[in-house]
Order: C-alpha cells, then structure tokens, then sequence
C-alpha cells in the first residue's frame, strides 16, 4: 500500500513538474472539465479497459472526450483526487438498457490495472458465451489492493477457470461477488486474509475441494454463500470464528460428516442453509444457541437422529424452519409451538412418529406446515378452521397410521391425503361411501402433485417472499 502512494505521489509530482516546465505538452495531457483536468493516462487507460471488454468498434475518444465530466459514460464514475479526475466505478455489462455491453472476445487489457483510484469493478453478464471461454487475468491484481473495495462477477457462465490467488492480495476488498460464473478449481485459501471482507459470495459455480481452515479468519464477515458448488469435506471448526456473520449458506454442495458445534459461536446469525449436502451425525446441540436465527433449513441431508435433541423454543427468532428429508427420529416437539414467529414448518420425509400436536395450530402467523411421508400415529386434532385456512398448505399424506376426526369436518375441508378415522373401521366393513374414497384411494403421487398446485405455490411465495427481503437487507448491511 505504501509503494502504491509512493508511486502515484511521484507520478504526480512528475507530472506536475513537467506542467510547470512545458505549458504545451501539459495542455495535451489534461481535459479541463466543470470538476477538474484529467490526466491523459489515466483517460486511455479508461478507453482500452472498455474496448477490451466491449469490442474495438467503441472509440471511446470520439463519444467520450471527457469522460469525468462533460461526456460522462454510464457504467463509470470518478472522483477528483489532488485535483485531478480518477475513475473510481466501473460497471461492465447489460444492468442497464443503455449501459456497455460486452463483445463475444473479451479481453482483460493490461490498462484496467493501472487505474488506480478504483474502488468498484464489476461485471454483468458479460462473458455469457459458453462456446467461447473466458479465462480472468490472473497477474497484477495486486495492483488494485490498496483501492480495490467491491469486485463483483455476477451471471458470466463463460468465465472459466480458477480464480486468480492474487486476489488474495486486494487487502481493501470489503465485498468479494463472485455468482453464477463457471469458476472451478479450490477456492484460494488466501481469501481468509483479506482483513475487511465483509461479503464473499461465491455461488453457482463449480468450485471443488474444502473450505479453506483460513476462513475462520474473517472476522468482520456478515455473509458468506459458497452454496451451488461442489464443495466436499468435513466443515472446519474454525468457522466458529465468523463471530459477525448474520448469513452462512452452503447449500448444494457435497459436504459430510457433523455440523461443527462451533457453529453455536455464530450469535447474530439470522440464516443458516445447509440444504443438499450429506451432513450426518445428528443436529448438532448448539445450534439452540443461536437465538437470532430467522431461517434454519437442514433439508437433505443424512443428519438422523432424535429431533428432541434441540430445546427449540430458544430459536424465538425463527420464522423458517426446514427440517425435511433429514431422516430425524422421535415426535413432533409440541413445543414448536412456542416460535411464535414461525411462516414455514418443513418436517415432511423423515421417520417421525407418534400424535402431531394440535397445538401447532395455535401459530398465528404459519402459512405452510407439511409433516407428509412420516410414520405419525393418531388422529388429526384441529379444527375446521384451520384446515380451511391452511388448505393444501398442510401437508399431512403419506402417513400410513394417520386419521381425520369424523363427523366435525365438512368433506370440502378434510385434510388432503388423510383418511378419516372411523371410516377406515368402515373400510373393513366393506361399507364404502364417498367419503372414504376420497380418503383412502388418492394416490400418494397423486396428492404430492396436487400440493403443489397454483394456489399452493402462491402462498409458499408469501414465506420465501421473507428470504428475498432479508437477503437485500443484508445486502445493505454489507456494502
Ligand atoms: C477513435 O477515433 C479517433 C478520431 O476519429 C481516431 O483518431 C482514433 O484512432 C480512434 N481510436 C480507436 C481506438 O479506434
Ligand atoms: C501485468 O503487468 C505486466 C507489467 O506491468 C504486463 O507486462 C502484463 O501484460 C500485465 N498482465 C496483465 C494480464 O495485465
Ligand atoms: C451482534 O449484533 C449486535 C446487535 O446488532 C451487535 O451490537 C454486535 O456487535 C454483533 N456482534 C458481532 C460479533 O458482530
Ligand atoms: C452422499 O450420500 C449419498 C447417499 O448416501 C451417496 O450416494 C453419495 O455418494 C454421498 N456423496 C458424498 C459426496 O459423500
Ligand atoms: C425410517 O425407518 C425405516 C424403518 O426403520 C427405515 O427403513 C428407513 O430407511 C427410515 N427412513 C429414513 C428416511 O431414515
Ligand atoms: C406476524 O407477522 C406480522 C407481519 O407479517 C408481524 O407484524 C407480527 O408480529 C407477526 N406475529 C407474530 C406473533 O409473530
Ligand atoms: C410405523 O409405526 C408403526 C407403529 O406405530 C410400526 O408398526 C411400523 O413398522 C412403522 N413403519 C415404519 C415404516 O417405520
């Protein structure tokens, strides 16, 4: 860092002596604009950076002349350091309807790293063409360290490659965005000394191998999203160390094995999703601790054991909770009931058994409950209210050993794929009414279908409406 101010420094002072000594040449150097003069390296720079990413065709001194100033082009934005005009943003790609698009020969010029005010750099669907692969610029990047505050590659699935282990080096980075691009290889363990990350998103790629041990470094973190890779590995127990992290994302990936139990360290987190991987060795005890959590989805993995292993009326915060596909034991806690936030309860696919507590409908703010492909016993004790509110939202079929009180429901509100409990008596009596076929012939895959209908999908929304806000208030957070 200190080089780079020493270098800029002398570059200024050289230019400034050379403005003195040589009025002409100064006047070739320099746009004068409403703000202030730009100098004429770092204007080219501008230019090649942008043609090499839009294509020789952009003349850029032709529509452009003043960049900063008079001329602006959208996608950039500058500041005046010391007088003179320095590109801080650059914003490559189709954000905007006007804004620069990107030519199918993508090229890194050498210029983009001496632009060295800039704090901003980011890419929008550009390199999109998947026949005509992209490899990053792998050097210089250290060139950027001491301003470089946000890079972002969003949406450029014909980026390929690893990512460059220099950009362990961008000791400014606050904001590290790397989603859906066709990154591979490991992620770079030197992205854990980055001392200011707050955001590393690195999504939807097809990054392999562990999170790095380093990781646990990040100490200012607030969110971290390595989901949709194929990440593999036991989780490091360093990552206990995130102690800001209010985000933790790892879905779709491969990992195994426990979930730590440093992960109770993470205090502020509001989401945690391990969704599809193959975690085991049952929930882990200090994830009870976790009293600011929001979103718990564990869904598909192989993480077994007896649900009551957690006193979850501590998660008070949570309002979805997504346990599904998990292969848990044991009954349904009545005393989920006591998340009195809760929109969102997935317990469907496991081996649960036993009565399902009637208290759950005492949750005024629940839109979903499914609790299908369980071994729950009993009959179903709620009200015709609530089955007529909730709808195909409650998704209690393909449980074998599971009835509908008779006689207080009416036939439009009887919980879907569930018998009624006398007629199943009847069944045996071979007195069969229209009732009981309802009951007792639907199909399993029948219903599953049927709960994912229009209505269905509308209302589920509605919960996942929650995440979408989160996330940009997250966002905000972390810029
Ligand atoms: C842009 O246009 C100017 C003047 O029309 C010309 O001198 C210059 O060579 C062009 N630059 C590029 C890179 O095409
Ligand atoms: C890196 O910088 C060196 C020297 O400044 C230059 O020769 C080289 O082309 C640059 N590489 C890239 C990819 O920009
Ligand atoms: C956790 O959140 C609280 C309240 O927002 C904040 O005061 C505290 O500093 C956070 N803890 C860490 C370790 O960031
Ligand atoms: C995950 O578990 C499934 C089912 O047991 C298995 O087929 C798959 O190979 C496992 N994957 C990994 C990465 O361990
Ligand atoms: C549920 O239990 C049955 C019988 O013990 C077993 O065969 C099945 O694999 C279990 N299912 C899950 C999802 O754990
Ligand atoms: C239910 O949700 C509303 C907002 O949708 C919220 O204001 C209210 O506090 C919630 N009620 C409970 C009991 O959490
Ligand atoms: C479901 O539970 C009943 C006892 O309540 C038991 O007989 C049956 O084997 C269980 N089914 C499965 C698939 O675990």
């Amino acid at each position: 860092m200190k080089n780079i101010k020493k270098t800029s420094c002398a570059l200024f002072t050289a230019i400034f002596v050379l403005c003195m000594s040589s009025i002409s040449w100064c006047n070739g150097q320099e746009t004068e604009t409403e703000g202030g003069p730009m100098v004429k390296r770092e204007k080219e720079a501008l230019y090649y950076v942008i043609q090499g990413f839009v294509g020789k065709e952009w003349n850029g001194s032709d529509l452009y002349h003043d960049p900063c100033g008079w001329t602006p082009i959208q996608s950039v934005a500058c500041d005046i350091y010391d007088g003179y005009w320095y590109v801080t943003t650059l914003n490559i790609g189709l954000i905007h309807d006007n804004s620069l698009s990107c030519s199918p020969n993508v090229q890194f010029s050498p210029q983009l790293f001496q632009l060295r005010h800039l704090k901003s750099l980011s890419f929008f669907n550009c390199m999109s063409h998947r026949g005509h692969p992209v490899t990053i610029a792998t050097q210089n990047w250290s060139a950027l360290s001491g301003t470089l505050e946000s890079l972002e590659f969003r949406s450029n699935p014909g980026l390929n490659g690893q990512i460059p282990a220099t950009f362990g080096d961008l000791m400014k980075l606050q904001s590290l965005v790397l989603l859906e691009n066709g990154f591979s290889g490991n992620v770079p363990t030197n992205l854990g000394n980055l001392p200011n990350l707050k955001r590393l998103v690195l999504s939807g790629n097809r990054f392999t191998g562990q999170v790095p041990v380093n990781f646990g470094a990040l100490s200012v973190l607030l969110i971290l999203d390595l989901s949709r890779n194929s990440l593999s590995g036991t989780l490091p127990f360093t990552l206990g160390g995130l102690k800001s992290l209010l985000k933790l994302d790892l879905s779709h990936n491969q990992f195994v094995e426990n979930i730590p139990n440093q992960i109770g360290n993470l205090k502020n987190l509001t989401l945690l999703d391990l969704r599809n991987n193959n975690f085991s060795g049952g929930l882990p005890q200090p994830i009870q601790e976790l009293g600011s959590l929001q979103e718990l989805v564990l869904s598909r993995n192989l993480i077994g054991g007896d649900i009551m292993r957690l006193s979850w009326p501590n998660l008070q915060s949570l309002i979805i909770l997504d346990l599904s596909n998990t292969g848990l034991t044991g009954e349904v806690p009545e005393s989920i009931s006591e998340l009195k936030n809760l929109r969102f309860l997935g317990l469907n696919d496991n081996n649960l058994t036993g009565e399902l507590p009637s208290k759950l409908a005492t949750l005024s703010n629940i839109s979903a409950i499914y609790i299908h492909g369980n071994n729950l016993t009993g009959e179903l004790k709620f009200s015709e209210t609530f089955y007529g509110t909730m709808g195909r939202l409650f998704g209690a079929w393909d449980n074998p050993n599971l009835c509908y009180q008779t006689g207080v429901l009416s036939t439009s509100k009887v919980p879907y794929g569930v018998k009624a409990c006398q007629q199943e008596v009847n069944l045996y009596g071979k007195n069969v009414d229209t009732d009981s076929k309802l009951g007792s012939n639907q199909d399993s895959q029948m219903v599953a279908s049927l709960g994912n209908s229009r209505n269905g999908m509308n209302e589920f929304w509605c919960v996942y409406l929650v995440k979408i806000v989160m996330t940009v208030v997250f966002f905000n957070i972390a810029m």
